[in-house]
């Protein structure tokens, strides 16, 4: 007998030799059984109203006494002197107050999360539920029994009985947004126009970066860098705040190239000596420090997001995201050969987003 070529690419269960392997398959479509939903069964404090009652003063001791760690958070937040009266840090002050600040917010967190475990746990009911998927756009009927359905749960859950639990998890709740508004104290002050000026100004000498060494023009070779602070900077009290400020704003770029390189604006043709010309150190796109110097082109590269300035050319910029050219320092020699700036900055350093006035 010849076999058809339908018959020799069927299915192998379809052969008579396979015949018996169908009758151990579950006919097709058969659906599985329904396992039904399962039953718990009671818990201890659904039956127990000792249990239940030790439960519920569980629960709102947790939820009491978040709201008295938030309180201790504010406290913590107030008691500790993390500066001095002079505006210096009070580092160990501010390493205390940060270990308080996250132990009683954390604390106060925890528990409300602990209470509200606990509460649905062994108060709340429990029973399971079978839900069918259903249409995206509810009928009328659906969301009626949506919100017979929510009235259930809010009714099962018992929020409304348990005016203990209920209103220590309000109060918890009330009072948890309060150290978020305290702290919003560290935001200020505004800078204001400290900002707007420099300690530059006539006369000031530029000394080199942490020696603090007045320069002499003839000490820079040509494509030489070397970063400068104001000579006022080294007077100013160490690590209070003005400072600071200042060693954010001042430091310059000091740097020589042959003066017919250079080529100012009319109103700039005396800000150099001899081809030293100096420019802000901050970058004005978004403030980091730059120094990336290519002497052959004369353009500062900024390695932030790279923008580029041409030193050459007052500063302009050349590429990148700075929409500012640098601030250039005008550049005298006093009476005793050492170089002094003309005056401050005639536009202010760092980027445009600064707080500052109209200058
Ligand atoms: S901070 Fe200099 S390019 Fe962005």
């Amino acid at each position: 007998m010849t076999t058809s070529k339908s018959e020799e690419m069927s299915y192998p269960v379809d052969h008579p030799e396979h015949a018996g392997e169908l009758e151990h398959r579950a006919p097709a479509g058969d659906p599985i059984p329904d396992p039904g939903l399962h039953d718990p069964g009671p818990r201890y404090t659904d039956v127990n109203p000792q249990a239940q009652k030790r439960a519920d003063r569980q629960v709102a001791g947790m939820f009491g006494l978040a709201s008295i760690l938030i309180i201790a958070s504010i406290v913590a937040y107030v008691a500790f002197e993390i500066e001095t009266p002079e505006g210096v840090p009070n580092v160990g002050e501010v390493q205390v107050s940060n270990f308080a600040l996250g132990m009683t917010l954390g604390l106060a967190l925890l528990l409300i999360g602990l209470g509200a475990v606990q509460w649905a746990r062994t108060l709340m009911t429990s029973p399971e539920f079978a839900e069918n998927r259903k249409p995206l756009v509810s009928s009328d009927e659906v969301r009626q029994a949506t919100l017979e359905s929510f009235n259930t749960g809010a009714e099962e859950t018992q929020f409304g009985r348990r005016k203990l639990i209920r209103n220590s998890l309000l109060g918890a709740m009330a009072l948890l947004p309060l150290p978020a508004i305290v702290l919003l104290r560290d935001l200020g002050p505004l800078p204001g126009d400290t900002k707007e000026n420099t300690v530059w100004a006539e006369g000031v000498r530029l000394l080199t970066d942490v020696t603090y060494q007045p320069i002499r023009p003839a000490q820079l070779e040509l494509g030489q860098l070397v970063n400068v602070m104001p000579a006022t900077y080294r007077d100013l009290p160490d690590h209070g705040p003005a400072k600071i400020n200042e060693r954010a704003k001042s430091p310059v770029m000091l740097i020589r190239m042959l003066p017919e390189e250079l080529s100012p604006f009319d109103d700039r043709e005396n800000w150099h000596v001899d081809g030293i010309i100096a420019y802000s150190k901050i970058c004005t796109h978004a403030g980091c420090p730059i120094s990336l110097y290519e002497r052959t082109t004369h353009h500062m590269l900024c390695p932030c997001h790279q923008s580029t300035f041409d030193l050459a050319d007052n500063g302009k910029v050349v590429f990148g995201p700075a929409t500012r050219p640098l601030p250039q320092l005008p550049l005298a020699v006093d009476n005793e050969g050492y170089l002094v700036a003309q005056s401050d900055f005639t536009e202010p350093v760092g980027p445009s987003y600064w707080e500052r006035g109209t200058r």
